[in-house]
């Protein structure tokens, strides 16, 4: 034992960790104990050195501001987190160091796509190496711990975050964001590559009122824990290390103040052992949200609450304290967070290793990183339409390259790109010139729209570029319509008119309403934001190197109109299936079905699906399992992968269940005219519901299986549960 872990005991790494925390938090005085829950933004050596020597800060943020997402700062300098760092360790009682947080979303420098395109993919162990990826860059900037995955299951296309959500789905974005935690922080979090996660935000924030961001939410526990609590406790389930409290209230209680669902549910019922962090000031938002008075109150409520640690209010610095000696908090609450504060720091080795020091290396795009960047572009092209024009075939004559992204560079990073450089992205009109060269191409911006229409008769096709300005999606930018952006529908309409051939690329972070956009275009493609690999993706994918195979991860609707709408509806009196028509109470003036269901999208072949099949009967006992298979044959000339949805349906349960809820899928590669089966194991515990006690039950019963390529088709089989 060195001489200072003999002073400092808790530096032994040779102890267990609960026995360094304990050590440790036996030292302390209730003012150090309440500077491990202060975490303020952009700490700075100088400024904050008194603070940090006093051990009042225990944690820093860095970021732009309130709504960083969308704004770029300095970055993060490794030689200011040392500085603090020496401060907090060097010159305070007892040396707890600081823990380093920044927003870390969909990559690093090597930006990859957005969330929302990541989970096109459904691909599981991409999107676990895209974590990894970031987690590995940040580590160079000293970022120990990010703010990802967002959780929140997203149906509201006009709220600008769901850009940052895994989709609409319990299944599929809690598998995404178990791969997410596990690759920012893999097995062993103090692995020097590795950053810890925060699962966020919880709980129902993709439910604000008319797609409004931090708007109010009005539902129930048994829809929350039906849907939107179930990738939370997948995250929580991997493993992850943080939880981030959401801005909105839940049936008129803020979150931060949600005693039952933060302490009974998150802490108490799933045993999460982690740290719950506020979001930017939602401590200090419980009085504009009228449940508080004053900061104190504030800070009483949330500590009440089971929120860990204050990003950015300042309550718990100025009142925790008072608040204890008043008798008025139980001191055992604030030790209860600093316990899981300090045990997060120490697994995270930051005692061990609390310096960043030199460069370890660049953490600049490397060829290995934009390899992985590029496979995530490809996997979040999904094509939703295509009457043959794509792939374009060798020789297919002069392409017309158009619209605001023909040139774009930082606009495909997409929302929440603080470290991403725009020198780095490959933009379309490069990867379309690198490909045919000056004389086959001809690229207008779009800037002057009569120009890029008049190009329209000097090619032999025309891709246009368009969508979202990254700036228009992610927080705080809700739009009242989900039309393409003003301006772009008529220039596509006069690009169609002169009857050339007319593909069209979205760059989006949301669903949008595309039917016009379908009924002109030979072919669409949903790119989402798409990262630094924008150009090199698109052009593999339009000149066929790479099939798209991505699938939409959110139900695209019809009109602004038929928001909210996704696959989760639930039966009423008065409906049966998913989008029936015909029925009272759909809508007078329009369809009801979406325009795009969830799951959807095309390669560039076809495929042909047989009848599902169980091999072993029809019979789910206990803790038995069913196979069931379902043959799917590529009939068309390309090799090509399938994306084979199992969904499900309970016919008859204690509360409502969705018409349709996707279970399992598979990957199926088939070459052409090969015949392939995709098959699923299921057991009787992935019907299990929330019922209307709000427990979890399986009921005996019949269970509706449907596999298929998308939410709205398939092949239907019924099994009998007997739990
Ligand atoms: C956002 C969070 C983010 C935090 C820190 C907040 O405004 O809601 O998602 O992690 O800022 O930047």
């Amino acid at each position: 034992m060195t001489a200072d872990q003999s002073a400092r005991p808790w530096l032994d790494p040779d102890r267990s960790t609960t026995e360094r925390v304990e050590l440790l938090l036996a030292q302390m005085t209730l003012a150090e104990k309440v500077g491990q829950t202060h975490q303020v933004a952009n700490i700075h050596p100088d400024d904050d050195a008194a603070q940090l020597a006093g051990g009042q800060i225990g944690s820093s943020l860095f970021a732009s501001g309130a709504t960083g997402g969308n704004e770029r700062d300095e970055g993060v300098l490794a030689a200011n987190i040392d500085a603090a760092q020496r401060h907090a360790v060097e010159a305070s009682r007892l040396g707890i160091p600081v823990l380093f947080g920044r927003d870390v979303i969909h990559g690093h420098r090597t930006v990859c796509p957005i969330p929302l395109g990541l989970a096109a993919s459904f691909d599981v162990g991409l999107v676990e190496e895209v974590a990894a990826v970031a987690a590995a860059e940040a580590v160079v900037d000293g970022v120990a711990w990010t703010f990802a995955p967002m959780v929140d299951l997203s149906e509201e296309p006009r709220w600008g975050r769901v850009a940052e959500s895994l989709g609409e789905t319990p299944v599929l974005s809690g598998r995404l964001a178990a791969a997410i935690v596990k690759g920012f922080q893999s097995d062993d979090p103090s692995d020097p590559d590795h950053i810890a996660a925060c699962a966020k935000h919880f709980a129902g924030y993709g439910l604000s009122a008319g797609g409004r961001d931090y708007d109010t939410v009005s539902v129930g526990e048994n829809t929350l824990r039906n849907l939107h609590l179930r990738p939370f406790k997948a995250a929580v389930d991997a493993g992850v290390a943080t939880i981030m409290a959401a801005f909105n209230d839940v049936d008129g209680t803020p979150m931060h103040a949600h005693r039952h669902l933060l302490r009974d549910v998150l802490k108490g019922e799933w045993g999460f052992d982690g740290v719950v962090v506020a979001d930017w000031n939602g401590i200090g938002q419980l009085v504009h949200q009228g449940v508080a008075a004053d900061l104190r109150a504030a800070a009483l409520l949330a500590i009440e609450a089971g929120v860990d640690l204050d990003m950015c209010s300042g309550s718990y610095a100025a009142h925790l304290a008072e608040l204890v000696e008043s008798g008025e908090v139980d001191e055992a609450l604030v030790d209860d967070a600093v316990r899981r504060l300090l045990t997060l720091k120490f697994r995270l080795g930051l005692f061990d290793r609390p310096y960043v020091g030199e460069p370890i290396r660049s953490n600049a795009p490397t060829d290995a990183s934009r390899a992985t960047a590029l496979r995530a572009a490809h996997a979040a092209h999904v094509l939703v339409s295509n009457n043959g024009i794509l792939p374009l075939a060798p020789g297919a004559g002069t392409v017309h390259l158009t619209g605001p992204y023909a040139e774009a560079a930082e606009e495909l990073f997409g929302t929440w790109t603080l470290d991403g450089r725009g020198e780095d992205v490959v933009a379309p009109a490069t990867a379309f010139r690198a490909r045919l060269g000056g004389e086959q191409l001809l690229v207008s911006d779009g800037r002057f729209s009569d120009r890029s229409v008049q190009q329209v008769r000097n090619a032999d096709v025309t891709v246009a570029v368009v969508g979202e300005h990254p700036w228009r999606s992610g927080e705080a930018n809700s739009v009242t319509d989900i039309g393409l952006p003003a301006g772009q529908l008529e220039h596509l309409r006069q690009l169609s008119r002169i009857g050339k051939p007319l593909v069209v690329v979205v760059y989006t972070g949301r669903p949008l309403e595309l039917g016009d956009v379908l009924d002109l275009a030979d072919a669409v493609l949903v790119v989402w934001h798409p990262g630094v690999e924008a150009g090199n993706a698109l052009a593999d994918i339009v000149f066929g190197d790479v099939a798209p195979h991505g699938r939409l991860p959110m139900t695209f609707p019809r009109t602004t109109g038929h928001i909210p709408t996704s696959t989760h509806q639930r039966p009423t009196g008065r409906l049966i299936e998913l989008h029936e028509e015909g029925r009272q109470g759909r809508y007078l003036d329009d369809q009801v079905f979406p325009r795009l269901p969830f799951g959807y999208g095309l390669t560039y072949t076809s495929f042909e699906y047989g009848e599902l099949r169980t091999v072993g009967g029809t019979e789910l006992s206990g803790a038995g399992e069913v196979v069931v298979e379902i043959d799917v044959t590529n009939t068309g000339d390309r090799a090509g992968r399938e994306v084979v949805q199992l969904s499900f349906r309970d016919p008859v349960a204690q509360v409502t269940r969705p018409l349709v809820e996707l279970v399992d899928w598979a990957f199926l590669d088939l070459a052409p005219g090969e015949k392939g089966t995709a098959s699923f194991t299921v057991r009787a515990d992935q019907f299990a519901y929330f019922g209307t006690d709000n427990t979890s039950r399986v009921d005996a019963g019949e269970i509706v299986l449907v596999a298929g390529p998308d939410a709205l088709h398939g092949s239907r089989l019924s099994l009998r549960v007997n739990p």
